[in-house]
């Protein structure tokens, strides 16, 4: 009998191309309102802190999401199939996706996609020597905008082949964003393709309040690290005590609003250039939607999905959906 063994990951660097910190800071504080893209929160300072606002108690949908993969495990293995290949779109630690890979039978590959090729190089070598007779590939890549992966990466003749999009990370994007988010990855995985995405829900505004406020202070550091980060990369001027993190729920927009409030009148200087601040204003960083069941499912059908099935804790939490790209 011969083993194959990947014990490394494949690594792909499809050379994304990223649209510069200065570039987006200085567009950002010259707009009005000012606002500052989430994207740029993940330094390595920031990718830790997210880990830790993960284990805070008040953040319900990290623990919630790996529950509902663990009890529904069975079922998502019976309708993916076996010899499937899961492609995962912005693998961060690649923890949940151990959940489905142990349910699954004979899973034939897996496809991790990042734009930071570091970080998800560390973390698919790390997968691969706990799954060393299963291919795994690391690709770095922009999976927001069009994406073409290579020829043969995926053996369409095998099992289906399932985007894996855990997280609510689809609730960091705008709705149009969202759309174009899910009509690009659809033809990924084919005709008979289906995509497994967590959904964060609309809930009491109490428990949204409280989980982008955590009392140890957490998110506000993560909020604040954007700052730290402006000053430390590039040349910015921003005393970190004249600004406080502000997170609230939106009910209107039914989305969680990050910002950083100015708590005086102010000028701050980054990169040479000068910002004028007044007392109250803020900087929007962070917009985090939270959908009703059947409305991302009324989105998914927008953009060409048909949604399967949806699974959801007993108190109304986070949402698990199955969709079929047929
Ligand atoms: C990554 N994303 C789904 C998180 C969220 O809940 O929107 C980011 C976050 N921001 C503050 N806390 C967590």
């Amino acid at each position: 009998m011969t083993i194959t063994k990947y014990p490394r990951a494949a690594f792909i660097d499809l050379a994304p191309e990223t649209d510069s910190f200065e570039q987006a800071v200085l567009t950002g504080l010259r707009a009005s309102p000012k606002a500052i893209s989430a994207k740029f929160f993940y330094d390595e300072r920031g990718s830790r802190l997210f880990e830790d606002i993960c284990n805070q108690p008040e953040y319900y949908p990290t623990r919630t999401e790996l529950r509902l993969l663990q009890d529904h495990a069975c079922e998502l293995a019976s309708m993916i199939g076996d010899n499937s290949t899961l492609i995962e779109f912005g693998a961060g630690a690649l923890e949940k996706v151990r959940i489905l890979l142990d349910a699954l039978d004979r899973p034939a590959g897996y496809i991790a996609l990042d734009i930071s090729g570091d970080h998800l190089k560390a973390a698919a070598d790390s997968l691969a020597q706990d799954y060393p007779h299963m291919p795994i590939t690391a690709i770095c890549a922009d999976y927001t905008r069009s994406l073409t992966l290579p020829k043969d990466l995926i053996d369409k003749s095998r099992g289906r082949t399932v985007g894996f999009f855990p997280g609510s990370t689809i609730g960091n994007f705008s709705s149009q964003e969202a759309h174009q988010f899910l009509e690009t990855i659809r033809p990924l995985v084919g005709a008979d393709g289906l995509l497994v995405i967590g959904v964060d829900l609309k809930k009491d505004p109490a428990i949204l309040n409280a989980a982008y406020n955590d009392k140890a202070g957490v998110t506000a550091a993560f909020n604040l690290n954007l700052i730290h980060r402006i000053n430390a990369e590039l040349d910015g001027q921003f005393d970190l005590d004249s600004f406080a993190h502000k997170a609230f729920y939106n009910e209107d927009l039914g989305q969680v609003e990050m910002h950083l409030e100015s708590l005086d009148n102010q000028i701050v200087t980054v990169a040479g250039h000068s910002f004028t601040f007044s007392k109250g204003e803020t900087i929007h960083t962070e917009i985090s939607c939270k959908y009703a069941p059947q409305e991302f499912q009324a989105l998914a059908r927008s953009a060409g999905w048909r949604p399967l099935t949806v699974f959801t804790d007993k108190m109304k939490l986070f949402s698990l959906h199955v969709l079929s790209a047929d």
